[in-house]
């Protein structure tokens, strides 16, 4: 899985990771069973597997989103567990892009304003938040749509 690397960590290392979900017996659902992973810098990385199997559960824990029942996650050196809240926030805005399967878009607000969230929590001044949120609409073709609230776009352009 991994590449060569001339620096000396993983950007991502997952070590024995599990997950269980109805924690407490009887009902316990293992759904990771110890996984290890390592991603380095400038990887390209696809996790594939049938429906059910654990994809979204494992990235969710790799987005700092939730965390495993037991082993260890570090990125980029920062062990995840033992984050305070405030490391977990800058964690989740500054290194991690997230798209997730149910898009999380904001109704009633429109595609620009949807781009420009991230930016305003990383307190980008809106000028240069509404010229990026631009830009980055254009770079996909959705130019046209910047006004478009969540429900009036496509699958594809959420
Ligand atoms: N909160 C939960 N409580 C209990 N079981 C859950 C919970 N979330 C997911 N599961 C179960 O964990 C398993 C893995 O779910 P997960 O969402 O990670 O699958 P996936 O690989 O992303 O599937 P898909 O390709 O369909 O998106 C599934 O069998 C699911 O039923
Ligand atoms: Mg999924």
């Amino acid at each position: 899985m991994s590449l060569q690397s001339n620096t000396g960590a993983p950007l991502i290392a997952l070590r024995g990771v599990t997950k269980t979900y109805f924690a407490g017996r009887p009902n316990e659902l293992e759904i990771l069973h110890g996984i290890d992973l390592a991603v380095w810098p400038g990887e390209f990385v696809a996790i594939v597997g049938e429906s059910g199997s654990g994809k979204s559960t494992i990235m969710n824990i790799i987005g700092a989103l939730d965390r495993p029942t037991g082993g260890s996650y570090l990125l980029g050196g920062v062990d995840v567990e033992r984050a305070s809240d405030r490391q977990l926030s800058a964690i989740r805005n500054r290194k991690i892009g997230f798209v997730f399967q149910t898009f999380n878009l904001i109704g009633r607000t429109s595609a620009q304003k949807n781009v420009e969230l991230p930016l305003l929590y990383a307190g980008v001044p809106a000028r240069q938040r509404s010229a990026r949120a631009r830009e980055l609409l254009e770079l996909v073709g959705m130019s046209e749509r910047a006004k478009h609230q969540p429900n009036e776009l496509s699958g594809g352009q959420k």
